[in-house]
């Protein structure tokens, strides 16, 4: 079977183990394995990786052989690189995408990534019928469909050592600090990081952030005698970010004397953490499986702690859900949330 492998869209650690265990397992069962570069656009662009293998007659094109995949494991970022391709969003992009699986006799195709990447890969399918595995690869832990992506862990480690740090600070000066991390529309990220790095607050797509609420609160904190804040915002929190909120707090009077710093793109970077590395491997090795079952158009990644396949088209409406609505107050943000206020007293 010939395969393409893609990243698209935002990199996050365990892309590359991820890869590692797509280009092992399918060479074990004797794929051919095609690294298409720069995602979407480079299939368009039929820009693949010049890997040191050769597929089949009649078309030898270059395949990544098993051992060019060494030392993987522990490399962040996207060895296949990854962009985001506008023509590949338009129809007339994904037909010459389909005219390029064609002529190079793909019958398979994996893609790595988050919701704009699946939802491609279902658009795709919709033109081609060869085989289309999803694979979630996002730090945002956005997806439908799986319990975590690849990525959100290491994210998670990358957030906690920052606040670990500015708590250093935050105490020495008795400050108050606004931490933004990433998250478009899924508060996860920052719920994740304010819960294990025991910050007093938190901000979240899925939860109302109420500034008269949160200036009593640190009124409250200021007369128990808390001499340090933090508080995680979700860049997709509704109220803007972490700099508007500071202004706005400022002005309703917070009794901190406040710094936002924003994580912004450092949260997609670094070595993946074991939790990365383990869980791409598996699903790297799922997606072979799940495409030699004859599967297609589904996405693989982890329901209840076991390995699981759901349909593209269900995943790829994002956890985005309206503040406070029930569907938000049953989010992975908001129960963590709760527990962050249990605990700030
Ligand atoms: O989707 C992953 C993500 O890192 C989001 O958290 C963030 O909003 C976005 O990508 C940033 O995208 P870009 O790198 O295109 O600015």
């Amino acid at each position: 079977m010939r395969i393409g492998v893609l990243c698209s869209g935002g990199d996050a650690p365990g892309m590359n183990p991820c890869l590692r265990a797509i280009v092992r397992a399918g060479v074990k069962f004797g794929d051919e394995i095609v690294g298409i570069c720069h995602g979407y656009r480079g299939l368009l662009e039929e820009e693949f990786w010049q890997g040191k293998g050769r597929g089949a007659e009649p078309d030898p094109i270059p395949l990544i052989s098993a051992r060019e995949v060494s030392g993987l494991t522990n490399r962040g970022g996207s060895f296949l690189n990854s962009s985001r391709c506008l023509e590949f969003q338009t129809e007339e992009g994904r037909l010459k995408a389909v005219a390029v699986l064609k002529k190079r006799h793909f019958d398979a195709l994996i893609t790595i990534g988050g919701n704009g990447t699946l939802s491609g890969a279902h658009e795709l399918g919709q033109y081609w019928d060869g085989q289309i595995i999803g694979i979630p690869g996002t730090i945002d832990n956005d997806l439908r469909g799986t319990d975590y992506t690849i990525g959100f862990g290491t994210a998670v480690q990358t957030g906690i050592d920052a606040v670990d740090k500015l708590r250093d600070t935050a105490g020495s000066h008795d400050m108050m600090f606004l931490v933004e991390v990433m998250g478009r529309h899924c508060g996860d990220l920052a719920a994740f990081v304010a819960l294990a790095g025991g910050c007093e607050l938190v901000a979240t797509p899925e939860t109302v952030t109420d500034i008269p609420k949160l200036v009593e609160s640190l009124k409250l904190f200021k007369e128990r005698g808390k001499r340090s804040i933090i508080m995680v915002v979700a860049e997709g929190d509704e109220f803007g970010g972490a700099n508007k909120i500071m202004a706005a707090l400022k002005e309703a009077g917070a009794p901190f004397e406040m710094r936002t710093v924003v994580l912004g793109h450092l949260m997609r970077g670094g070595t993946p953490a074991p939790f990365d590395r383990i869980f791409a491997t598996q699903l790297g090795c799922h997606a072979i499986d799940v495409l030699h079952e004859g599967k297609t158009d589904v996405m693989v990644g982890l329901v209840h702690g076991s390995l699981a396949e759901s349909p593209l088209e269900e995943v790829v409406h994002s956890k985005e859900c309206k503040a406070g609505s029930e569907e938000a107050l049953m989010s992975l943000a908001a129960r963590t949330s709760k527990l962050i206020d249990r605990l700030s007293v």
